[in-house]
């Protein structure tokens, strides 16, 4: 073996020892570093997502500040390195088509520098299962900090939370809030960094990151900027340095019954649907297999709990205070795996059995559920063959089994063109759907799929419509909206052959999603139109990304970046 062999054969801190290590420490002394410091073990890496162009990250400073004092204090070298960041509010189209790219450069870079450990932190959605998926595919000894939610804002007596968005917006589009009224929203809606501050996406996965065990018990709800996280953190970075000397691998924490526990918690308070999609993405990469017919019967047999908006009245800060995702767990109890470990070092069953039982307000006892079945619905049907997701707790009641026949929108230009047209031929019992708008189709499956309702009968009153999609739609918001639509209509799905005014039944206490048509004349649409393909880009990412993406029951992720058959663990 050669000396250049075994340099990179090392993928830890071992590389920076000895005369082997001689550049790699001079360089790191070239920043500041001391003599005794670049010799200081273990190493732990801090993959920063902080960015400018990504407010909801923005506290991440301070944050990795505060890690580093734990390092150091528990005798190791922390060394921060930046990491692409994803801002759901300014990436365009949409930051899930770089959820991948953000993945890749997360993975390579804990697998390529010398460190130990690593502490991840973020906060928007997509940086979080990013950081997540790179952190389990380079497996080395991993801890995910979020950001925390950002404060409610106030506006003209009230409160105004991050949900309150859609309405807004629903009545600026139908002429109903003038301009001053939308100057001033727009000036405190969103007062200070940190996550949205609702049941959103960023929220739910930094609950899974804790659920996983990447992310200290109790900490996934504590507030932006607060003291109690930067003292979290601070903890963290201690924790990382006993991880980094006693590794507890983050693919010995993604297993089957991890992720089941995690689709668990996400059914049990109302998460995000978007989450389905990341824990697919984390399955594929653990080699694990979880099916959408395993994560369907995992809700029905899941009591919703939650109240947290925009599933209902609370806060989250209602949902900290009463114990968070411990209490959560304590709540499920039987239902999970409570043997597994917490990122602290000790296991679900310890840290449920610390919590105290809460006045049950935004978080309901097991034994008084809001509803008997998980807040979110997996369905099949002959309009979703592979499978489509439905959101039950921020849905209509009413509208949870309809017909209605379709009214059809090829992509978002043909949305945008018409859904406000006076002359739309639609009513309250139209099914608006939406395709053109998945992974492939989109590209990039943007959180469209929450259609606006048409002004003409947002004016009359009408605030929700059955909506039906290839899309995602925002954690931050509500209606009766099926999303997922797998497979897309961009690659074939029954999707792409339905026509205006076909029926379309909803049944979400059944589980299913059918178009009322029978498969001939499906067969016959389908030779005579055969469904617009999306063009395939020429060059860079998006050629790469068009050529290797999956669907959405697969997670989206990258045909090569699951885990080979010898990668399993
Ligand atoms: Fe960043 Fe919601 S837009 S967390
Ligand atoms: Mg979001």
């Amino acid at each position: 073996m050669t000396q250049d062999q075994v340099i990179q054969d090392q993928t830890d801190s071992s590389r920076l020892d000895g005369d082997a290590g001689f550049a790699a420490r001079s360089f790191l002394r070239s920043g500041g570093l001391t003599s005794d410091q670049v010799r200081r073990r273990p190493v732990i890496g801090i993959a920063t997502s902080w960015s400018e162009l990504n407010p909801c990250n923005l506290p991440t400073r301070p944050m990795a500040e505060a890690v580093k004092r734990g390092v150091a204090a528990a005798g190791g070298i922390a060394l921060e390195f930046p990491t692409i960041s994803l801002a759901e509010s300014l990436i365009h189209p949409t930051t899930m088509l770089l959820r991948n790219l953000m993945a890749m450069d997360v993975e390579e870079m804990i697998s390529a520098s010398p460190i130990d450990a690593v502490v991840l932190l973020g906060g928007c959605d997509k940086t979080v299962a990013a950081q997540l998926m790179g952190a389990l595919s380079a497996d080395k000894p991993a801890l995910s900090l979020t950001t925390g939610p950002r404060p409610a804002g106030r506006w003209r007596g009230g409160e105004l939370t991050i949900d309150d968005s859609w309405r807004i917006a629903d009545e600026r589009r139908s002429g109903l809030l003038d301009d001053r009224a939308w100057h001033e929203v727009e000036g405190c809606i969103s007062p200070g960094p940190g996550v949205c501050n609702v049941m959103g996406t960023a929220v739910t996965l930094a609950m899974i990151a804790e659920i996983l065990g990447f992310a200290p018990p109790g900490s996934s709800l504590l507030p932006a900027g607060s003291p109690q996280r930067l003292a979290s953190a601070e903890q963290a970075g201690a924790r990382a340095v006993e991880l980094a000397r006693d590794p507890v691998l983050p693919s010995r924490l993604v297993t089957r019954e991890a992720l089941t526990d995690a689709w668990r918690l996400v059914c049990a308070t109302g998460g995000s649907t978007n989450a389905v999609i990341h824990l697919q993405a984390l399955a594929g990469r653990a080699g694990v297999r979880l099916s959408t017919r395993h994560l369907r019967e995992a809700s029905r047999t899941t009591p919703t709990l939650g109240q947290v908006r925009p599933n209902g009245p609370h806060t989250l800060a209602d949902l900290h205070d009463e114990g968070g995702v411990p209490a959560v767990v304590r709540e499920l109890g039987p239902l999970l795996h409570l043997d597994r470990p917490t990122a602290d070092g000790s296991n679900w069953r310890e840290v449920a059995a610390g919590t105290a039982p809460g006045p049950g307000r935004a978080l309901r006892p097991a034994a008084d559920p809001v509803h008997p079945h998980g807040a979110i619905a997996v369905l099949h049907g002959s309009l979703a063959p592979r499978s489509a997701v439905i959101k039950r707790s921020a849905a209509s009641p009413r509208l949870l089994r309809h017909t209605g026949p379709a009214l059809v929108f090829d992509g978002l230009a043909d949305l945008r063109a018409r859904i406000d047209d006076p002359d739309l031929p639609v009513t309250a019992d139209t099914v608006l759907v939406l395709r053109g708008a998945g992974p492939i189709g989109g590209p990039g499956m943007a959180e469209v799929g929450g259609l606006p309702i048409p002004a003409k009968l947002y004016r009359a009153g009408v605030r929700d419509m059955v909506r039906v999609s290839d899309a995602r739609m925002s954690g931050t918001a509500a209606g009766t909206v099926v999303l997922h639509v797998t497979p897309e209509a961009a690659v074939g799905g029954p999707l792409a052959l339905v026509r205006d005014g076909d029926p379309i039944r909803l049944d979400v206490p059944a589980g299913t999603l059918d178009l009322l048509v029978d498969p001939d004349t499906l067969d016959r649409r389908a030779r005579d139109t055969p469904p617009a393909t999306a063009p395939r880009p020429a060059r860079g990412y998006r050629r790469l990304y068009a050529d290797h993406v999956g669907q959405a029951d697969e997670g989206c992720d990258f045909d090569f970046l699951h885990a080979t058959p010898e990668e399993t663990p």
